[in-house]
């Protein structure tokens, strides 16, 4: 079996993990019995990019046990866990390329790797298999019966691509389902971020002015938690509805440039580029800390800092104190990527547990009704996200109420009033 991990003996330890996130993760497990009892993904060859964590082992595990031959890659070069990436080839033979801290060559040849296994179905985190196989690998798309995609940058970039007139198959959009975003992007996000930064810099948040710029369901998440842990809260945002819920929900609303001068610690979650600019760097304070939870690298402008560095040095693992010309430090967190995967360990299984049953739930659904599907972008079936609701809430032992027959008319009649 071809792969490339960076060191088969963490394997033991890794399995371990991979155990104790699934004992987490109830709705991917049930899943994945039912997959090896009924292997609806048979014969299908299934190439992951995805965070390659706990979590993502046991979707990767419940899909092998439907009848699928998949191959995992990273998504990101800085979140792979590497003990998880071993057990994953040593103990469940599914081949994965992936090493924590690859260059982007190599990043680029773990994506080639995945996708000479010949894929009918790819399941992204970010689009870069679907992206490589429209740029790169064309003579591969008559392969392909449908892809899934996991988050909002992805989403946003597989919609252009469809409105562009582009897109070759058929994708599913995971991320918009009601049981991915409302739970993963807001709690999963909201505490990882947080964790990522304490893991990494150990520093207090009590007291602290956190600067969040971007307030969809991330933003929010990471508001939450930030102001939870006794921070003050500051909100930048470009869409005036969403600044009106920043205020509304008690926090400080100001543009960057005001921001920039009162903030201890900033955090882009937006999906856009070039968010924290030098202009910001020039106004922070001295010992300001500076963070990225959107999808790519890019939000904030790391050549912007660069220019107005005279020295850096690593402080800690993947913590960069910046000094500048006029003496001030900026410390920037996991070279801007992820801080959430690249600093502690993405989102905590339980939430994953939801956004992995969405997953699994549409390879499923894509091998069964590719035929009827054109070359768009697709939302998750309706009656998958409520069976993940209703999964999940069985699992935690919640019963909730039912319409009576009167409630039901009711609120299918419109002659009923006062
Ligand atoms: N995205 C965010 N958190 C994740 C996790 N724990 N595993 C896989 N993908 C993720």
């Amino acid at each position: 079996m071809n792969y490339d991990v960076k060191d088969l003996s963490l394997a033991d330890a890794g399995e371990l993990r991979i155990e104790w996130a699934g004992s987490q993760m109830p709705v991917v497990r049930s899943i994945g019995e039912r997959f090896a009892r009924e292997k609806p993904l048979d014969g299908v060859t299934l190439a992951a990019c995805l965070h390659v964590t706990t979590e993502t082992a046991n979707l990767v595990i419940a899909l092998k046990a439907g009848g699928a031959d998949v191959y995992l890659c990273a998504s990101n070069p800085l979140s792979t866990q590497d003990d998880v990436a071993a057990a994953l080839v040593r103990n469940h033979e599914i081949p994965v390329f992936a090493v924590k801290g690859e260059d982007n060559d190599t990043y680029y040849q773990h994506i080639y790797a995945c996708l000479d296994a010949r894929p009918q179905i790819t399941m992204d985190d970010g689009a870069d298999l679907v992206s490589t196989l429209h740029k790169e690998r064309r003579d591969q798309i008559p392969d392909i019966i449908g892809s899934t995609e996991e988050t909002t940058t992805g989403v946003i970039r597989l919609r252009s691509m469809a409105a562009a007139g582009v897109l070759a198959f058929p994708v599913v959009a995971v991320n918009d389902a009601d049981t991915k975003h409302f739970f993963d992007n807001r709690y999963g996000t909201g505490q990882s971020t947080l964790d990522g930064i304490i893991r990494g810099t150990n520093i207090l948040i009590a007291g602290k002015t956190v600067v969040v710029c971007g307030y969809g369901w991330c933003g929010r998440g990471f508001a939450t938690r930030a102001a939870g842990a006794g921070a003050h809260v500051v909100v930048c945002e470009v869409d005036p509805l969403r600044a009106i819920q920043a205020v509304m929900d008690g926090y400080s609303v100001m543009p960057l440039a005001r921001a920039a001068e009162v903030g201890d610690i900033f955090c882009t979650l937006t999906g856009d580029c070039h968010v924290i600019r030098e202009e910001h760097f020039r106004l922070m304070k001295d010992g300001a800390i500076v963070c990225n939870a959107g999808h790519f690298d890019i939000e904030i402008d790391k050549d912007g800092l660069e220019k107005l560095t005279t020295h850096k040095e690593e402080v800690r693992p993947l913590v960069t104190q910046h000094t500048l010309e006029d003496g001030r430090r900026i410390t920037l967190l996991a070279e801007g990527r992820l801080v959430n995967l690249a600093l502690a360990e993405g989102h905590p299984p339980s939430v994953m547990d939801m956004s992995f049953a969405n997953q699994a739930l549409c390879a499923e659904f894509v091998q069964a009704n590719h035929g009827d599907l054109g070359k768009q972008v697709y939302p998750v079936p309706e009656h998958i996200d409520k069976e993940i609701a209703r999964l999940k809430l069985e699992s935690m032992g919640i019963e909730i109420d039912q319409l009576t027959d009167e409630q039901k008319e009711y609120l299918e009649s419109w002659q009923l009033g006062t």
